[in-house]
């Protein structure tokens, strides 16, 4: 090796050395020498991040838990609700949805500053320290709002808040749940959740989830709280609020405990033959085991109202409610139990996934309640030349579209993709997706459907959900 080599490899050497040692320094946590600026102000933002709906809901933060505590006289509702959520990012401020007023907010029980606009709650926290955020990622806070307000005099379409009498029902989708408690009102945040109704004594108070206790006002008199508990995650579009003169029926049928409630005010014929058909529960529950596996709530039940729906029914967890004009339909009752598993369980990333909630528990009516082929029949060769029922996309309603095509066209995808799949894998698969818990899109149904088969699905959901004219009738299409 020659002196001028030597020199150089010592100096490459050196010089890597130093290089190290340089980077271990830059590597150590750097001492509190100088103080570090305040962190700046982290907002979360004011949607959950829905395209159709921009506005519902709220970012950096997932719901654990709502405590709904409301007093309701007449139509008018007085509120204190307790959120339990996990910041899912630095917030000094975050939004909640609620249309009644807001004139209080507590977080982690100090007192915070809201900004309300229209059903937006914008909640601001003081910062304990200067120098770090409110709420840091990954806490768990509280959230206590105080509100009051008619939920009647707020209109919103399509309607959510109705009247009869002495009977006031708040239920709805996409919007019912801001009516009555603060929330972070969309499905991709399911919680769980625990309503206390403070009524006059001649009324009952029905909720979603089980029955947990009706007992009289400890302070005033002549008032009843009652309380309901839904102890598995649920969206918020599926509680609901009925006040009103409520024959109860409960107690426990295969093991689960029941509540039906069916309006006084029906005519009483009428209240017999909806309470007949609500003891059809259990039996339904359990022949849509066989397709869905497991129910996944704890209790069970239905109510049938007086008022006028502007739907035939609502999949309230544990409790749907039903159109007085539905009782005595079969698929009707199965469609709305189906939702306990897809919608309640099973739950919407963004309300253009619906596909997901309405074709599968239209589907699974089909399966218990009807006969499928035919239906297909029906609708695939009956509306052959209506081209205008086959033009809206399945994978794409859009916000004000949502609720139409899903329901016939849905289920004939379905009963197409079982076809195409067979039935083994079919039934293995809808068992499977009907199991899971937590937010899926439309996108992960068909790469589900798709895993659950050899064949290559994309051109057939191609051709069934993204198509704008009706599917060829091939066998690739599932039309046999
Ligand atoms: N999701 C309900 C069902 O089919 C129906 C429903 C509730 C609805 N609210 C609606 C349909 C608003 C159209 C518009 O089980
Ligand atoms: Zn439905």
């Amino acid at each position: 090796m020659s002196r001028a080599v030597r020199f150089w490899l010592t100096l490459s050497a050196v010089a890597v050395v130093l290089a190290l040692v340089l980077a271990l320094l830059a590597s150590r946590p750097a001492e509190s020498v100088t103080p570090v600026p305040p962190a700046e102000q982290t907002w979360g933002t004011a949607g959950i991040g829905d395209p159709d709906f921009p506005d519902a809901g709220g970012g950096g933060y997932d719901v654990q838990n709502y405590d709904v505590s409301v007093r309701v006289d007449g139509t008018r509702l007085t509120g204190r609700t307790t959120i339990t959520a996990i910041a899912t990012q630095n917030l000094d401020r975050f939004h909640l949805d609620l249309a009644l007023g807001a004139s209080a907010v507590s977080v982690n029980g100090a007192s915070a500053t809201l900004q309300q606009t229209g059903d937006d709650l914008g909640v601001s926290v003081v910062r304990t320290d200067p120098a770090t955020p409110a709420i840091m990622a990954g806490a768990t806070f509280t959230a206590t709002v105080d509100y009051a307000g008619s939920p009647l005099d707020l209109a919103i379409r399509p309607p959510s808040a109705y009247s009869s009498g002495d009977e006031l029902v708040i239920a709805g989708e996409p919007t019912s749940a801001t009516l009555w408690y603060p929330a972070n009102d969309h499905p991709r945040d399911a919680a769980t959740m625990r309503f206390s109704v403070n009524v006059p004594t001649n009324v009952e108070a029905i909720c979603a989830g089980r029955l947990i206790s009706h007992t009289a006002d400890p302070v005033a008199t002549g008032r009843t709280r009652w309380v309901w508990l839904v102890d598995a995650p649920t969206v918020t579009y599926a509680t609901f609020l009925g006040v009103g003169q409520f024959r109860l029926e409960q107690g426990t049928a295969k093991g689960r405990p029941f509540v039906y409630a069916v309006s006084e005010r029906l005519p009483k014929a009428d209240q017999n033959a909806a309470l007949a058909w609500l003891r059809g529960t259990p039996a339904a529950v359990e022949k849509l085991e066989r397709y869905l596996g497991p129910y996944p709530f704890s209790g069970i039940g239905g109510l049938v109202a007086d008022v006028r729906f502007y739907w035939g029914g609502l999949e309230v967890a544990m409790r749907p409610v039903y159109n007085k004009r539905g009782v005595g339909s079969e698929s009707l009752l199965f469609h709305e139990l189906a939702h306990m598993w897809l919608g309640d369980t099973v739950t919407l990333t963004e309300w253009n996934d619906i596909f997901i909630n309405e074709a599968l528990a239209s589907y699974a009516a089909w399966l218990t309640a009807d006969d499928p082929a035919r239906n297909f029949s029906v609708v695939y060769r009956g509306m052959a030349e209506q081209q205008e029922f086959w033009a809206p996309s399945l994978s794409n309603p859009g916000a004000d579209h949502l609720f139409e095509r899903v329901y016939d066209r849905g289920p004939t995808a379905v009963q197409a993709v079982r076809v195409r799949m067979g039935d083994e894998a079919f039934f293995s698969m809808l068992k499977a997706w009907a199991q899971q818990s937590g937010s899926r899109s439309l996108e992960q149904f068909r790469q589900h459907a798709d895993a659950a088969t050899p064949e290559d699905l994309t051109g057939f959901f191609t051709a069934w959900l993204d198509g704008t004219t009706r599917p060829e009738a091939t066998k690739d299409n599932g039309v046999a």
